[in-house]
C-alpha cells in the first residue's frame, strides 16, 4: 500500500509484492522509503513517497486494515463522566452531571485569553487523555464539543494537532439565562459570537489549510441559546468561504422537544428554529434526531444537513431509538457519534454495535407496532405477517453499521471524497485490526502466534477468537460484536502513524 508522503493520500496498491524482499527491491527502484524504519524515515525521504505498512491479508492471517473511524459527535470535557449518569434523563443529566463538570474547564480570571497555557492543568490532562483514548479506539477523526472557555477550547485544538488526530473543534455557545446556570454561561449573545470568533481565528492560524484541525460553530442546542445568538452564529458560518461547519443537538428527548416548543412558539418545529437562523446547512451536524417529525426530516433533507446517530447515548439516557432505517431510506446522510458522556464509551465500534442493537429493538416498540398494525393489519387484528417482515427490514446489518462509522461519517463532515475508504486518491486514515485466536478445544486453529506460543494470556491481545475455517466476513462480524481497543494494533492519520498498541 503506497501513500504519498506529501499529502498522505493513497497512491495505489501493489498486489504483486507478496514478499518483503520484493517490496524492498521495488522501493529501492522507486526511491521510496519505509516510514516504519527509523533509519530511512525522515531526512532522506525526498518528500516523495512513503510505504505505510506491509500486511499480508491471506486467509491464514488475523490482521486487516480498516478505514479509521469518524466520531461525528463527542464532548471532550465530559470524558471524566463516562459511565456516570445514574438514571437521569437529558435535562436533569445536564444540570446534575454535565454543566458542573464542564464549568471547571476554564480559568475564571483568564476568561478572554486565547492562550492554551491559560488553561487549568487538569483540563489539559483530561483533553490529552480523550485524544489518546479515542485514537487508541481507532478514531482518526472526531467532531468535538469543548466548553465555553476560549483558552481551553484552543488547547484541545492544539492537542489534536500535536497528536495528529483529525478534528473539528467547537467552542460551545450557551447564553440563555433562563436555561443555563449562572455559573456556566455566556454573558450575552455578543459574547457567544466574539468568543467563537476568537477560537476560529486561533485554530485557523494554527492550521491555516485546515489539513488536520478545523473550527466548527457550536450552538449547544436551542434551549441554551437566545434568538440573537442563533442569528449571529448562522450569519457567522455563512460569512466564510467555504461556509464553516456547524454542530448542535436536535430532538434528543421528548421533554426537550416540548421545551423548545414553549421557548419558540413562533417556529413550526425544532428543526424549524435552526432553519429560521440559517443553521441548517449542508455542513451542519445534527446529533440524535430521535423524535423528528416527517416534516422535520423533509426540511433537513432539503437543506442537506447531516445526522449524527448516537445510539449508545440514546439508550443510556433513555432518550429513545432513532429511526436510522427511515433516515437512510429517505436519503439522509448519517454517521455515528459516541456522544461521550451521554454515551458511556469513547468507542465508535461500540456505537456501531449499539446501532445494530437499537435497530433490532425498534421493530418491537409500541410506536412502531402501532404504525405497522395500521398499515399491515391482516384481518386478525395482529398485523403479524407484515410486522414480522418490517421488524426484519428495520435491522441495520453489521456492514451498514461499519459504513456509518466510516464513509457515512465522512459524508457527514463533508469529506466523502477524502475519507472513509481506501479508494486511490483518498487520505490514508486507517487502523490496523488484529484479531486473536485462542481456542482451547482446537489448538490447531490457533492463529495468534504469540498466544499459541503462550507468550500472552488469552484475552490480552484480543477477546475475539477466530478460526482458520472462518471467512473474512465472519471475522469482521466477530470483531464488531466482540472487539474493543485491544484489537487496534496501530492507527494512521494522513499516512502518519499516530498510535501503536503497547
Ligand atoms: N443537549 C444539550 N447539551 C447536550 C450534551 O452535552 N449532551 C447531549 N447528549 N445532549 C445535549
Ligand atoms: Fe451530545
Amino acid at each position: 500500500l503506497w501513500v504519498s508522503a506529501k499529502d498522505g493520500r493513497i497512491e495505489g496498491f501493489d498486489w504483486e509484492a507478496q514478499h518483503y524482499t520484493t517490496v524492498q527491491a521495488l522501493m529501492a527502484r522507486k526511491g521510496w522509503v519505509d516510514i516504519n524504519n527509523p533509519e530511512t524515515n525522515g531526512n532522506n525521504n525526498n518528500g516523495k513517497h512513503t510505504m505505510v505498512k506491509l500486511v499480508f491479508t491471506s486467509t491464514d492471517r488475523n490482521e486487516f486494515f480498516f478505514p479509521g473511524f469518524i466520531d461525528t459527535h463527542i464532548h471532550a470535557p465530559q470524558y471524566p463522566n463516562s459511565g456516570l449518569f445514574g438514571s437521569t434523563t437529558l435535562l436533569d443529566w445536564l444540570e446534575e452531571y454535565t454543566f458542573p463538570m464542564e464549568s471547571a474547564f476554564g480559568a475564571h480570571d483568564k476568561k478572554d485569553s486565547r492562550d492554551p497555557k491559560d488553561t487549568p492543568s487538569k483540563t489539559l490532562r483530561i483533553y490529552d487523555q480523550v485524544v489518546a483514548r479515542t485514537l487508541s479506539h481507532g478514531t482518526t477523526c472526531a467532531s468535538y464539543f469543548a466548553t465555553i472557555h476560549i483558552a481551553a477550547t484552543n488547547a484541545l485544538a492544539r492537542l489534536c494537532y500535536n497528536r495528529g488526530q483529525r478534528a473539528f473543534i467547537g467552542r460551545v455557545c450557551m447564553d440563555n439565562p433562563d436555561f443555563c446556570p449562572s455559573y456556566y454561561r455566556d454573558d450575552s449573545a455578543e459574547e457567544s459570537l466574539t468568543a467563537t470568533v476568537s477560537t476560529i481565528e486561533y485554530i485557523q492560524a494554527m492550521d491555516p489549510e485546515g489539513t488536520l484541525v478545523k473550527p466548527i460553530i457550536t450552538p449547544r442546542f436551542v434551549p441554551t441559546c437566545t434568538r440573537p445568538s442563533l442569528e449571529n452564529l448562522g450569519k457567522l458560518a455563512a460569512s466564510y468561504t467555504p461556509s464553516l461547519h456547524i454542530q448542535t443537538h436536535i430532538s434528543e428527548n421528548i421533554n426537550e422537544v416540548a421545551l423548545v416548543k414553549d421557548l419558540f412558539p413562533e417556529s413550526s418545529s425544532y428543526a424549524g428554529v435552526y432553519d429560521t437562523y440559517n443553521l441548517l446547512t449542508p455542513r451542519t451536524i445534527l446529533a440524535h434526531a430521535v423524535h423528528l417529525t416527517a416534516d422535520e426530516r423533509r426540511l433537513i433533507l432539503e437543506r442537506d444537513a447531516k445526522i449524527s446517530h448516537c445510539p449508545a447515548s440514546n439508550s443510556a439516557l433513555g432518550s429513545g431509538i432513532a429511526p436510522v432505517r427511515t433516515f437512510l431510506d429517505e436519503g439522509m446522510t448519517v454517521g455515528l457519534g459516541t456522544d461521550v458522556s451521554g454515551g458511556y464509551s469513547p468507542s465508535i465500534l461500540e456505537a456501531a454495535r449499539q446501532a445494530c442493537l437499537a435497530s433490532r429493538l425498534l421493530g418491537h416498540t409500541t410506536a412502531f407496532l402501532k404504525k405497522e398494525n395500521h398499515h399491515q393489519c391482516n384481518g386478525n387484528g395482529q398485523g403479524k405477517a407484515g410486522a414480522k417482515d418490517e421488524t426484519g427490514r428495520e435491522k441495520l446489518s453489521v456492514e451498514e453499521s461499519l459504513y456509518l462509522a466510516t464513509r457515512g461519517g465522512a459524508a457527514v463532515i463533508d469529506m466523502a471524497d477524502d475519507l472513509g475508504g481506501f479508494d486511490v486518491g483518498m487520505i490514508f486514515d486507517a487502523q490496523l485490526i488484529q484479531l486473536g485466536c485462542v481456542s482451547q478445544e482446537n489448538p490447531e486453529t490457533l492463529l495468534d502466534e504469540r498466544a499459541s506460543k503462550n507468550l500472552v494470556r488469552p484475552g490480552t491481545v484480543s477477546n475475539v477468537d477466530i478460526f482458520s475455517t472462518e471467512k473474512w466476513e465472519e471475522r469482521v462480524h466477530k470483531w464488531v460484536w466482540g472487539g474493543d481497543d485491544r484489537n487496534v494494533k496501530a492507527v494512521w492519520v494522513g499516512g502518519k502513524l499516530v498510535h501503536e498498541r503497547d
